[in-house]
């Protein structure tokens, strides 16, 4: 198994179902990543241990999904200046406008790039992480321009249905 250059962290297991969105085009990439569990509030310690030993082991960037009032991606900013990339998850009440802005709102200095509510938020994270790998590595690079072009050609293939 190939060293990770990705770190996707959430703060539940139950953010499984929307981070695995963003693991999906790190695995079809075929860029290694590590995936955990590790909450900002349940478990600070481990938090701090984990994002030291993963910055030492070379990783290039932190996808961090949270829901309600989410410090997960903003936690782990403080402690690194490797990119950080915010996911917030939906929430039972307030269907993830409280994770949203908990992770949108950092005080100036620390940055969090934070990304839409959801799947579609946690997918593009994933996307982002590539598209910073692909800086230095032609082949990944490549292969993201591929994939645009799928998309185009899906869109221009569209055949709406005619009025009866
Ligand atoms: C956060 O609290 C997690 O990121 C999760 O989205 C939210 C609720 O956690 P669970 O009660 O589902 O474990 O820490």
């Amino acid at each position: 198994m190939n060293k990770p250059l990705i770190s996707i962290l959430m703060g539940s297991s139950n953010d499984w179902e929307i981070m695995q969105q963003a693991a999906r085009p790190l695995h079809d990439f075929g860029v290694a990543y590590d995936a955990r569990v590790i909450s900002a509030h349940r478990s600070p310690e481990l938090l701090l241990s984990y994002v030291q030993e993963m910055s030492e082991q070379g990783i290039q960037c932190f996808i961090a999904g949270a829901g309600g009032a989410a410090h997960l991606a903003g936690v782990i900013a403080g402690q690194t200046t490797l990119p950080v990339l915010g996911v917030p998850i939906p929430s039972k009440y307030l269907k993830g406008i409280d994770s949203l802005l908990s992770i949108v709102q950092m005080p100036k200095g620390i940055p969090v790039a934070t990304f839409a509510i959801g799947e579609a938020g946690a997918a593009n994270a994933g996307l982002f992480a590539i598209a910073m790998l692909a800086l230095n590595d032609t082949q990944l690079a490549k292969r993201l321009i591929a994939f645009r072009k799928q998309q185009a050609e899906a869109i221009a293939t569209i055949k709406l249905p005619s009025l009866s």
